[in-house]
């Protein structure tokens, strides 16, 4: 059995989604369990031609053997959940996907109340999901629970016993954060950053699994770093800058511009340490590096590649395990059995 949990390292977008489907369709855990925030995510899912841009269902969802479970630590909004039920039909996600009873609930006044704050919404360039005031009620203690509302029903589980009984019979389980390290309530650029700490430590906590129990924690980083909404960030790039290198961004969710960084070491080597990384998986090496556009096979990564991935290996002094070449599942170079 195995229980490995993917997390992003930089302020989220690291292209967690992507690195989800292929690992999940690869290894075909039993249990695809999602952690992190709430519905403030936006996570990207290529797979055989079609696209899809998920908030609250587990990106492994393509993997159609599993059960999609969401984590007590997870807020959860009925309507993106119930939403994304129907936009993933074809894989048969509503007999297979469920939230913990003990998730709180997102009401429609928590995303008002996200909005129409200047402090949230604008000057820490919130999401607008309502994550934050529903996390602030969650810690007054009057949030609703997922057991607790009409539109959950059928829908709810208990995640921790299910995950630990899975393991305790041998089988593997699959933990996907969102967000990122830089973005972590603790550890992040605080207080540009969001409602929760978002390690590996607190994916674990969300479905009820112990920090023994964990085998692999995988960091994901993109080649170069953005950031959406407010905050510092020591190696921005300008939007021309940017441009002229084509790795200008645009949000999943909220369709903002995203702003540009070259690779930030710093940031990863905490990142590895506060996680506990034992892998990472680096992101859009393409896209810095068009040459080696959905490449498949390390050897054909040209000089200065192969260089970046050492470079962050010496400095991390963790493996670079996985490494994605393009937005579609299939793109991927896989050096886990070298391990
Ligand atoms: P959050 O949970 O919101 O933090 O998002 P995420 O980590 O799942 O990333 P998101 O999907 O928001 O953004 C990553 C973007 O990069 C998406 O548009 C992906 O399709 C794309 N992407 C991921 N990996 C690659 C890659 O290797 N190459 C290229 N060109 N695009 C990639
Ligand atoms: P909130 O989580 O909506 O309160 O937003 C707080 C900060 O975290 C803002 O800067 C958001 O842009 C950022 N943020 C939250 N979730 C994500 C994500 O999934 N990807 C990237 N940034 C995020
Ligand atoms: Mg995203």
């Amino acid at each position: 059995m195995t229980c490995n949990i993917l997390v992003g390292g930089g302020w989220g977008d690291e292209g967690k989604g992507k690195c989800i489907t292929y690992l999940c369709y690869n290894d075909k855990p039993d249990i695809i369990a999602r952690a992190g925030v709430g519905p403030n995510a936006g996570h990207s899912v290529e797979f055989h031609g079609d696209k899809y841009g998920l908030r609250m269902i587990p990106s492994g969802f393509v993997h159609t053997g599993a059960r999609l479970l969401v984590g007590a630590g997870v807020l959860v909004d009925p309507e993106v959940f119930l939403y994304e039920l129907d936009y993933l039909d074809k894989y048969n996600v509503k007999e297979r996907t469920f939230a913990d009873y003990r998730c709180a609930i997102i009401e429609k006044e928590h995303k008002e109340r996200d909005r129409a704050s200047d402090h949230l919404f604008k000057k820490i360039g919130s999401t607008g999901s309502g994550c934050g005031p529903a996390n602030s009620d969650r810690v007054m203690r009057v949030a609703k629970l997922a057991g607790e509302v009409d539109e959950m029903k059928g829908y709810t589980a208990d995640v921790p016993l299910e995950v630990n009984q899975a393991l305790d019979e041998d089988r593997d389980v699959f933990i996907e954060g969102s967000q990122g390290f830089g973005l972590s309530l603790y550890y992040g650029t605080y207080p540009f950053v969001t409602s929760k700490d978002t390690t590996a430590s607190s994916a674990a906590a969300d479905i009820g699994v112990g920090p023994t129990r964990i085998d692999d924690v995988i960091v994901v980083f993109k080649s170069y770093i953005t950031r959406v909404g407010e905050g510092p960030f020591r190696t921005e790039i300008s939007q021309e800058e940017a441009e002229k290198m084509h790795i200008e961004e645009y949000g999943t969710v909220t369709g903002r511009r995203r702003r540009v960084g070259i690779f930030d070491m710093e940031l990863a080597k905490e990142s590895c340490m506060i996680n506990g990384a034992t892998q990472i998986a680096l992101t859009c090496v393409d896209r810095l590096y068009p040459q080696c556009e959905r490449v498949k096979d390390y050897s054909k990564l040209s000089m200065e590649v192969k260089r970046f991935i050492d470079e962050i290996e010496g400095e991390t002094k963790v493996p670079v395990t996985i490494i994605s070449t393009g937005p579609d599942m299939e793109d991927t170079i896989d050096l886990r059995d070298e391990l």
